[in-house]
């Protein structure tokens, strides 16, 4: 299947956006072919009504990933309980032709235990661009992101955290498998 990942911090080493490399390494493992967008290496201009910033080259391939992929990962860091500006402000771009009936897995890194607030707003705006959540999210909060600091292998991940991630990804694929069959 066509996953397409938003890493959606502005961050070069942000937690999240290894954690969504993760994410990218176990559905590659399953043969799915994954588009990794990292709005860090390829920021995206400020959303404006006025300008539809036709042809900005990081803002056409991010649509494109998007309109392509049969399942969709968003990650972020909790920034004031919510998600980043990055992040929010690509999806401002977009609408539900972008969106509608593909399964949508929410990420999310934050300094507390559990990045709450964040993963349910995303959720909210999924929600409104008629993606499908996935019953599942991803969090991991305090010491649980020493598995995604910098230099971390795959190796040194936290069993616990591993367990769920796996079982996570898991879940996400089977549910873009059934949404993409049925249409
Ligand atoms: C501007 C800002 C706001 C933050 N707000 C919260 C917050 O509301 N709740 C929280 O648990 N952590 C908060 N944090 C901590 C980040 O969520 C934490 O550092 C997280 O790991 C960042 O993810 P990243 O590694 O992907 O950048 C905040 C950090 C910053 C810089």
């Amino acid at each position: 299947m066509k996953i397409t990942i938003v890493a959606g911090s502005n961050q070069k080493l942000a937690t999240s956006t290894k954690l969504a490399q993760y994410v990218q390494h176990l559905a590659e493992q399953e043969g799915h072919q994954v588009k990794f967008v990292d709005l860090y290496q390829s920021p995206i201009p400020f959303y404006s009504p006025d300008d539809a910033h036709g042809g900005h080259e990081a803002l056409e391939s991010f649509k494109q990933a998007l309109h392509e992929a049969e399942g969709i990962v968003l990650a972020t860091p909790e920034y004031h309980s919510g998600i980043s500006g990055v992040l929010k402000n690509a999806l401002d771009h977009v609408g539900q032709d972008y969106f509608k009936n593909k399964a949508v897995l929410s990420v999310s890194s934050a300094g507390g235990a559990i990045a709450v607030s964040s993963l349910t707003q995303l959720q909210a705006i999924v929600r409104n661009l008629h993606g499908i959540n996935c019953p599942e999210w991803l969090s991991i909060g305090g010491d649980q992101r020493n598995s995604f600091q910098t230099g971390a292998a795959h190796s040194d991940i936290h069993p616990d955290v591993d367990k769920r991630v796996r079982r996570v990804v898991s879940s996400f694929l089977d549910l873009t498998k059934q949404l993409t069959v049925k249409q």
